[in-house]
């Protein structure tokens, strides 16, 4: 075996250009939630998870392909388990799950949020998850909430960067994204695990407060 050569192994390696810089703003409390065009969202409260089992259920066959947390059944009991499990996270700062209400009957139209899958907040990265419930998924609900969430989210909350990632064959999911100015950053190949047992690549889409228009444009 050839041994390498001394003088280069003391060869310091080049700097790297540093691309941005992390600074902590401090302690943030955050809007517990926002009023958009078609819809409220809000963080979850003790007492949601009546709403949040009533309309999980009732999605059931329209979120079972790409959601693996669906269920079929699920009790109130379990969803208030849930509900509260979100409240206390984002009273710690730890993720900060949003529902999407209907803003005229109070109805639970979906879930979305800013999820910590990067780091703390103070990396300014997120990443934006969303499902809505099955009787309104197709008529654009879902763009328009992703729309207000950007913008609120680098306006308001100071995101850096926002992430969206989906199955590679969740069509509707792909075209919210770019219908929003997302930019599809790259694809990792069969690494999804869909609720089939099928394997699917994931695209990742990010949006950045540097370079989008939402981030400056009017609220
Ligand atoms: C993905 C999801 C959040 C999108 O919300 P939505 O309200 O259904 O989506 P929208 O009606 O705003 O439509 C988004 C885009 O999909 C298109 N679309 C709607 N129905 C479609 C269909 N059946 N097939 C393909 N595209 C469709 C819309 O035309 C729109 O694209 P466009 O802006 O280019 O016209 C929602 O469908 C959902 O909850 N799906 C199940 C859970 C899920 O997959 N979550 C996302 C995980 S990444």
């Amino acid at each position: 075996m050839v041994s390498p050569r001394p003088d280069r192994l003391s060869v310091p390696p080049a700097p790297r250009p540093c691309l941005g810089r992390v600074t902590d703003p401090g302690p943030f409390f955050p809007e517990e939630g926002v009023a958009l065009p078609r819809a409220q969202l809000r963080s979850y409260m003790p007492g949601d998870g009546e709403a949040l089992a009533e309309a999980t259920n009732a999605s059931f066959e329209a979120l079972r392909t790409f959601m693996p947390w669906a269920r079929p059944h699920q009790s109130a009991a379990e969803a208030e388990a849930t509900v509260r499990r979100f409240r206390g996270r984002w009273l710690l700062d730890e993720d900060f799950t949003l529902g999407i209400f209907d803003p005229t009957s109070g109805l639970l139209l979906g879930g979305t949020g800013f999820h910590l899958r990067f780091g703390p907040r103070q990396t300014g990265m997120a990443e934006v998850g969303m499902w809505v419930r099955g009787d309104q998924q197709g008529l654009g609900l879902g763009a328009s909430v992703l729309e207000g969430l950007l913008r609120w989210g680098f306006q308001v909350w100071g995101w850096q960067r926002l992430v969206w990632k989906c199955a590679a064959s969740n069509e509707r999911s792909r075209r919210a994204a770019v219908r929003v100015g997302m930019e599809l950053e790259g694809v990792t190949r069969r690494d999804l695990l869909l609720p089939c047992g099928e394997l699917d690549d994931t695209l990742w889409f990010a949006a950045l407060a540097e370079d989008s228009p939402l981030a400056r444009e009017v609220r």
